[in-house]
């Protein structure tokens, strides 16, 4: 199984800040993981309490440098703002941005109000660019950054039940390509790292069925299933500074699926 393999480790993330949105569960748990694993100082914000806790007693039981994290909704932007200064107050300046938070719950056209409409994009579109707006000072300060927005390959399909979700997600390659040019003047690098299907806990819980098992063995290149941490792995490579000069760029973890 390629899971257990032993994976790299990068001099370069030791000590180095990142900040993590939506980073409680899911595959912004497994990224909190693996920043911490490198000996990062990971900071995260997330609605989920409880879970969040939960993880950074766990990480720190592990013996990995202390979690900061704080409980946000993301939808407040300036709660978002407020959480990312405090955040720079008390550990300083952040090299690393994962734009990591989003929300994929199912619609159908006609059920969309306007509030609602809002609503997708307050949690799956607006979060990413305040992150970056708030942090991109601090990068400048470090003569250096990297900024890694979660994209997504369900868009780049069809026939998706999450419309909302489709449009905010299509927008993040738009983020990436438009920043790419004005940050890069100050090294601030800036990617897309675009999942495939991943088995969350959510969407094992929520959408995985015996029909999803038959596209995922039918679409898929590779037949083991997506994990978080594959994921995670691709962050990691482009917040190092092994991915030194890759920007602007959508990078796919998907399998083959694509
Ligand atoms: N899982 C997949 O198959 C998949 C596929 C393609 C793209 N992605 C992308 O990967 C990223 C992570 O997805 P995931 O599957 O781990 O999601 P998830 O739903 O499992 O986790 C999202 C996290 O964000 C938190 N969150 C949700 N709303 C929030 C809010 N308003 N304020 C603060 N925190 C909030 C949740 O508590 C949770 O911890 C997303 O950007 C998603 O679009 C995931």
């Amino acid at each position: 199984m390629h899971h257990t393999t032993a994976l790299a480790s990068y001099p370069s993330l030791r000590g180095q800040r990142v900040f993590i949105t939506g980073g409680a569960t899911g595959i912004g748990a497994a990224i909190v993981e693996a920043f911490a694993q490198q000996g990062a100082q990971v900071a995260f914000v997330d609605v989920a309490e409880a879970e969040a806790s939960a993880l950074a007693a766990r990480l720190t039981a592990l013996g990995y440098p202390p979690v900061w994290w704080r409980t946000c909704d993301v939808r407040d932007i300036p709660a978002l703002q407020n959480a990312i200064r405090q955040a720079q107050t008390e550990l300083g300046d952040f090299f690393t941005l994962v734009n990591n938070v989003a929300s994929d719950d199912r619609h159908a056209l006609e059920a969309v109000t306007l509030d609602y409409y809002d609503e997708r994009m307050a949690v799956n579109q607006r979060p990413a660019f305040f992150s970056i707006q708030t942090l991109v000072p601090g990068m400048r300060r470090l003569g250096g950054g990297s900024i890694i927005n979660l994209g997504s390959t369900g868009w780049q399909g069809k026939g998706t039940g999450y419309i909302c979700y489709s449009v905010a997600k299509s927008s993040v390659n738009g983020l990436t390509r438009s920043l790419a040019d004005t940050l890069g003047a100050d090294r601030i690098r800036i990617n897309t790292v675009s999942p495939g299907w991943v088995m969350t806990e959510r969407q094992m819980r929520l959408w995985l069925n015996a029909e999803g098992e038959a596209a995922i063995a039918r679409n898929q290149c590779l037949p083991d299933k997506l994990q978080p941490s594959d994921i995670a792995r691709m962050v990691l490579f482009l917040a190092s500074a092994d991915g030194a000069m890759c920007t602007a760029q959508e990078f796919k973890v998907d399998a083959g699926w694509d």
